[in-house]
């Protein structure tokens, strides 16, 4: 395949590296921490520095992700793998990128942002559980997808 390719993959692995990375980081490290600061106030003012922060490295990788995504597909002609069971990663890979698209550039600033806000201080405990609970189960999708293109992209297919 001519380098192009290679670039786009370089590109698409960086950006779910820095993307996922820190969807993990503030699953597993972040928030556990916050969760424990006494005052719901400062609990939701530092969560808000931080995510706001993420949330725009978060969009430019899901934008450059998205385009290498479709640019290998396209250049590898795999559009018909899609309906594979055995290549159940690649529709995976889409679910995830749509998933997260739609709350980075659609809930997150119509509802979720404020919701956050008023929640994360009238019911601090119950808003971060769920904020907790989120972030989990969205890393525990984007973990499993990568695990099966990786293993299948070289290979080993589950089934
Ligand atoms: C629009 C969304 C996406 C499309 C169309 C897409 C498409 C692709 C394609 C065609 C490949 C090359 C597969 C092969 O060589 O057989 C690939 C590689 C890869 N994708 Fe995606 N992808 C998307 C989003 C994602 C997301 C959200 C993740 C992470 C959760 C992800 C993780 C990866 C990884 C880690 C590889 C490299 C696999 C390897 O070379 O070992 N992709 N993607």
């Amino acid at each position: 395949m001519p380098n192009t390719f290679v670039l786009a993959r370089v590109l698409h692995v960086l950006g779910v590296v820095i993307w996922i990375g820190g969807v993990a980081m503030v699953t597993m490290v972040i928030l556990p921490a916050i969760r424990r600061f006494e005052q719901p106030e400062r609990r939701v003012e530092v969560f808000e520095a931080i995510e706001g922060r993420f949330a725009r490295i978060a969009k430019v990788a899901t934008v450059i992700v998205g385009l290498t995504g479709f640019y290998m597909v396209e250049r590898m002609n795999a559009w018909a793998l899609f309906g594979l069971a055995s290549h159940w990663w690649l529709p995976g890979m889409v679910a995830v990128w749509l998933l997260f698209t739609l709350v980075l550039f659609v809930l997150e600033p119509l509802f979720l942002h404020r919701w956050f806000h008023e929640h994360g201080q009238s019911e601090p405990e119950r808003t971060f559980k769920l904020v907790q609970i989120m972030h989990w189960v969205l890393l525990a999708v984007s973990l499993t997808v990568i695990v099966g293109v990786v293993a299948g992209s070289h290979g080993w297919f589950l089934f």
